[in-house]
């Protein structure tokens, strides 16, 4: 059987297969409120057959938002319309993910398709919050954050994270990349303080561990708890992937589940080697020398590449971005692909090939 179809079992939850729809921004919300939009987006992607459905980056705070249109957790009124939507991919036999976020110093910008660009008060824009008063691009320094400002910012997040249980999401993912707020904390060219947060690899990893072992604490046993990282800022002088393996240690101490491999956002300047599997060595590093289970992502396309990525054993779950967006029904061409019989849809059968098994 295809190693992509085999299922995966973290603590007491079980995806039907390894497939997992990455977590992407639809900046489609008002007031943080998901939407119809959300529900016909994600609820396709658990009919297409993924696994694990993980919605966009949600705010657990106002200010954590990088849009005005970013989808947020931060009232119980958000949790409402989050609810019917993992209800419904409960439904399709997929796993509800939620990925949790604070923007950080990257917050505060308009949507791609409304100019892409940083919005400042007059315009609508918001104060950004950093480790340091040191900017991401031409743009007013981020606010230092003090120590009220962590505690609560950590409480933001656990907060969310028990509403998002709530509303019947199994699995959440904690946002410590792309150079939003835990992953600026962890940079040594974002994070320049120097209190007990700031100096160190081990200070600079302080405020996200916090942040993922009050979470974790707040979790039901039985549920799953993943963090994306960046597992390198691709900068001389930057995070690096030796850093992010003694971090996917301390995650695994603490009781996290998987650590999801992603890569840079840090740094404007940043000089990437991108193509097919460019991250998968970084999920590999991590899953052999963290001991914990990876999640790989970034340009898997094809059903091969994903299939071969598990059966080098370099990673146990693939997140597929913006193939998923191309096509929600990857994965039951997929199976199609690597001779599996996937369930569908009772209500798509018809369409399937002879003794295809209903959901
Ligand atoms: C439209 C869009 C929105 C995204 N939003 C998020 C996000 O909310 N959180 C996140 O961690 N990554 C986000 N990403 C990154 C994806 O999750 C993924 O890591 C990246 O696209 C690489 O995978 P791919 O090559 O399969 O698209 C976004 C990507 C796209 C294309």
């Amino acid at each position: 059987m295809a190693r992509l179809f085999e299922p995966l079992t973290l603590r007491g939850i079980t995806l039907p297969n390894r497939i997992g729809v990455s977590p992407m921004c639809q900046y489609s919300c008002e007031d943080g409120f998901a939407s119809d939009w959300h529900l016909v987006h994600l609820g396709s992607r658990a009919v297409g057959g993924a696994g694990l459905v993980l919605t966009e980056a949600a705010a657990v705070t106002p200010e954590g938002r990088i849009s005005p249109q970013d989808l947020g957790l931060w009232s119980d009124a958000h949790a409402e319309p989050l609810a019917r939507i993992a209800a419904f991919i409960r439904s399709q036999q997929a796993v509800p993910g939620i990925q949790l976020a604070h923007a950080g110093r990257k917050a505060s910008r308009s949507r791609p398709w409304e100019g892409d660009r940083w919005m400042e008060a007059a315009e609508g824009g918001w104060t950004r919050l950093g480790p340091s008063p040191l900017p991401y691009g031409p743009v007013p320094p981020p606010r230092a954050m003090d120590a009220a400002d962590l505690a609560a910012v950590r409480d933001a997040f656990v907060a969310a994270a028990g509403r998002a249980v709530d509303a019947g999401f199994q699995v959440v993912e904690l946002h410590a990349a792309h150079g939003y707020l835990l992953h600026e904390f962890m940079s040594p060219l974002s994070n320049h303080r120097e209190d007990a947060y700031g100096g160190s690899p081990e200070a600079r990893m302080r405020f996200p561990l916090e942040v993922a072992e009050a979470v974790r604490a707040a979790m039901p046993e039985a549920l799953p708890l993943f963090v994306r990282v960046s597992a390198t800022d691709w900068v001389e002088g930057g995070w690096t992937l030796e850093d992010t393996v003694a971090f996917a240690a301390r995650l695994k101490a603490l009781g996290a589940d998987l650590v999801d491999c992603s890569s840079g956002g840090l740094d404007p300047g940043a000089r990437i080697t991108s193509g097919p599997n460019y991250q998968v060595p970084f999920a590999e590093a991590v899953r052999r020398e963290a001991g914990i289970p990876t999640a790989a992502v970034g340009l898997i396309t094809a059903p091969p590449q994903a299939e071969a990525i598990l059966q080098a054993g370099q990673a146990d779950l693939i997140l597929l971005g913006r193939e998923e967006l191309r096509d929600p029904y990857w994965p039951l061409h997929a199976a199609d692909a690597l001779e599996h019989k996937a369930p569908w849809p009772a209500q798509y059968l018809r369409a399937a090939h002879r003794d295809t098994p209903a959901r």
